[in-house]
This record gives structure tokens, sequence and C-alpha cells, in this order.
């Protein structure tokens, strides 16, 4: 039996490997382990509950406002440990998180392969988003094995030197997640009004970047008070802050803990459109054919740009309030970008994932 080890951290990496570790349960002859860093704690458990995922490993290094250097060297010991402990064929990792990256490090200094899972994406510029474009870049130097969700990925990763016959084009396994939670019931009470539904987190917005953002919604909101604005505020504690000064005593504005999973795409669903700085709600929302404002310089997701989808916007107060406003104003654009945007995935990412595994 061959040994694999799955190492993850955050919500969106253990949304995005659940379907994965769902069918892993019923692969012969593949045995599998997991160890979950705890980069995150309240935000990612729930998501291991709601897929029945139990860690064989937990490294618990989340602390209140932790910083990357903290979060790297307590992964990259944590790991290594786990690596001598277990002694994996093969490691997978996903995307571009400092758990992914730490995870890939460790098992790149124990010369344990690595496949890795959302390669190939790129903005362009080391600096947005920060620290993932180095992350995502530094893994895919590590790996041995490339599970590119789209052909522009696996582009990307052939221009910087990778064999071609390393990747492997699967599409994002978020849209086969997306279809496990279209058959979940949602307990969430939707406003009866149209409502934008928001997140913002990214670490390389400055305070004024993100007061910015949130200035920007404050004036939305004011000139279109028949209209609500949700947003789940990621706990990190500056967002907390932020938004409450900014935004808390407004009437149609809905400042909430993050929401399940289950929750989530079902606002996301119904929404009128997203105004988001997340990847993973990028991929969601244009799947969903929800019209996607991203507040960034960059984006990874280009495929969805190109189609409409997704317009990046940057994080100017009078850009950002521009093009909400126009989302509701113009009715006619507003309609034309009403369609699913198929470029990142069908849904059967997880099993060819799988059936890659299996070879490999
Ligand atoms: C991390 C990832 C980012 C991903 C995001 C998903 C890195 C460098 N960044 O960023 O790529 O998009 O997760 O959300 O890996 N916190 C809690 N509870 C939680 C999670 C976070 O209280 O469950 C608070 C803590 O104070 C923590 C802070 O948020 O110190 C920041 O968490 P961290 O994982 O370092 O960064 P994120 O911004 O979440
Ligand atoms: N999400 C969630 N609850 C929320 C906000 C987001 O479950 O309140 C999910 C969302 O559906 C997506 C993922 O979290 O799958 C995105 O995570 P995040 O924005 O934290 O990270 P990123 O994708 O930017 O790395």
């Amino acid at each position: 039996m061959k040994k694999l080890l799955i190492v993850f951290g955050t919500r969106p990496e253990a949304i995005k490997m659940a379907p994965i570790i769902i069918k892993l349960r019923d692969t012969q002859p593949i045995e599998t382990r997991i160890c979950v860093t705890g980069q995150h704690k309240d935000m990612l458990y729930p998501v291991l509950s709601l897929f029945g995922i139990e860690a064989h490993y937990d490294l618990s290094v989340m602390k209140k406002e932790q910083s990357l250097s903290y979060v790297t060297g307590a992964v990259l010991d944590g790991v290594s440990n786990v690596l001598e402990e277990y002694a994996p064929d093969l490691v997978l990792v996903h995307g571009d998180t400092t758990s992914a990256f730490a995870g890939c490090l460790a098992s790149f200094y124990k010369s344990i392969p690595v496949a890795h899972i959302e390669a190939g994406l790129r903005s362009g510029d080391i600096f947005s988003p920060f620290p993932e474009e180095f992350n995502r870049r530094a893994i895919s130097l590590m790996s041995s094995f490339h599970f590119a969700p789209t052909e522009e990925s696996r582009t990307n990763l052939i221009s910087e030197g990778i064999n071609d016959s390393s990747i492997f084009v699967t599409g994002n396994t978020v849209i086969d997640t997306l279809l496990l939670t279209s058959q979940m019931r949602s307990e969430l009470i939707l406003p009866s009004s149209p409502f934008v539904l928001m997140t913002v987190h990214r670490r390389e917005h400055s305070d004024a970047d993100i007061s910015a953002i949130f200035r920007a919604v404050r004036r939305f909101c004011i000139d279109y008070p028949s209209l609500c604005v949700i947003y789940p505020v990621h706990k990190n504690p500056r967002l907390l802050r932020l938004s409450s000064q900014i935004l808390q005593d407004l009437p149609n504005v809905a400042l909430t803990p993050p929401l399940s999973l289950v929750d989530f795409h079902h606002a996301l669903r119904n929404c009128h459109f997203v105004l988001t700085d997340s990847g993973g709600v990028q991929e969601e929302a244009a799947y969903l054919g929800r019209p996607v404002l991203v507040v960034r310089n960059t984006t990874e997701r280009s495929e969805g740009e190109r189609v409409g989808a997704l317009k990046v916007i940057g994080n100017d107060e009078q850009r950002i309030y521009q093009a909400m406003s126009a989302l509701i104003t113009e009715k006619g654009n507003y309609k034309k970008v009403l369609h699913s945007c198929l470029a990142f995935g069908d849904g059967h990412a997880s099993q060819r994932i799988i059936d890659i595994l299996q070879k490999i």
C-alpha cells in the first residue's frame, strides 16, 4: 500500500481538498493520512466537520495576529516531525498558503515528492497577492507533480521550465465542492431585497486600502438604501476593527461572523453581485454566474476576467463606488454578465486527480 500525506491548514484549502479526501476513502491502493497545520482554527474546523474529515495530525499552530515567519517556522517544524513518523511516499498540498509552502518545503528537505493541486496560477506580480504569489512559484519549483486547474495554468508552468509531462490539467476542485454543497440545506435567512455579498481579507492591503474599500461600500449603502450588503468578516482582528469602525452603524449592512460553507454558498447563489478579494470566491461566483468585482490590482484567475465574469477594480474608493453603482444602474450591462463561466472546472476535478494519483 502506498502512503499519502495530505497537508493543509486554512479554510480555502479544506474546502478545495474535501472532495479529494472524500473520494480517497474508497481508493485502493493508497493509504491516506491527513495533517492539519491549524494555521486557521474556528474558520477551518467547521469545514472538516461538514465533510466528516478527521485529522490524523493537528499541529495547532494558530496564534492571534500571527506573523508569516512564525507560521512558516511552526509548520515547517511540525510537518517535518510528521514526515519522520509517517514516512509517506507522496505529499499532497494545495494552492498558495503558508501551510502549503512550508509543508512542501518540509517534504522537499526530506526528498519526499510533492503533488501540488491548483498549480500554475500566476498574477505576474510577486507582491500581489502577498505572500501567495511567491508561495505558488516556490511550491512549483519544489513539486514533482502539478495538478493545473486550467490550460492557462499549464502554460504558466511550462513557461517557468516545468516539464509538461509532470503537469495534469484537471479543473479546479472548488467546483466539485460547490456541487456537494448544492445537495445540502442552508438555514440562512436571506434578505428579501437584492443584496451584495462581500468578503475582504488580503494581507497585502494596508489599513488605508481596507478603509478605502469600506468607505466605498459605505457610500454605496447610503446612496442605495433599498439594497443591502452582507459581509461575513474574516477573523483577522484588523478586519474586525476596521469594519466595525466604518460600516457597523449602517442599517443596510450585515456584518456577520464567517458563514458556514453551506450558508455562504447559499448566499452566493442568490446575491445580486459579489465584491471580493478572495481567490476561491472569484471561481465560485463566476461558475454560479454572479458578477464579481475584484478589489485587488491583479487576478490570477484571468480566465474569468476574459469572459467578463470578473472585473478587477483595484482598491480606489471612487472606482469601487462607481463599479458597484454601475451594476445597479446599468441594467443591460448587468444582464450581460449573468452567465455561468465554466473556465474553472466542471465538477470532476477530484476524480481526475485521484485517477492520476493512482497511476503515479
Ligand atoms: C490565510 C492565507 C491566505 C488565504 C486565507 C484564507 C497565508 C499567507 N495566507 O490568510 O492565502 O487566502 O488564509 O482565509 O497563508 N484567525 C482566527 N481564526 C481563524 C483564522 C484566522 O482568529 O480560524 C485570525 C488570527 O488572528 C490569525 C489571523 O486571523 O492570526 C490571520 O490568519 P492567517 O492564516 O495568518 O492569515 P489569513 O489572512 O487568514
Ligand atoms: N467562505 C465561507 N464562509 C465565508 C466566506 C467564505 O465558507 O463566510 C468560503 C468560500 O465559499 C470560499 C472560501 O471560503 O470557498 C474562500 O476562502 P477565503 O476567501 O478565506 O480564501 P481564498 O480563497 O482567498 O484563499
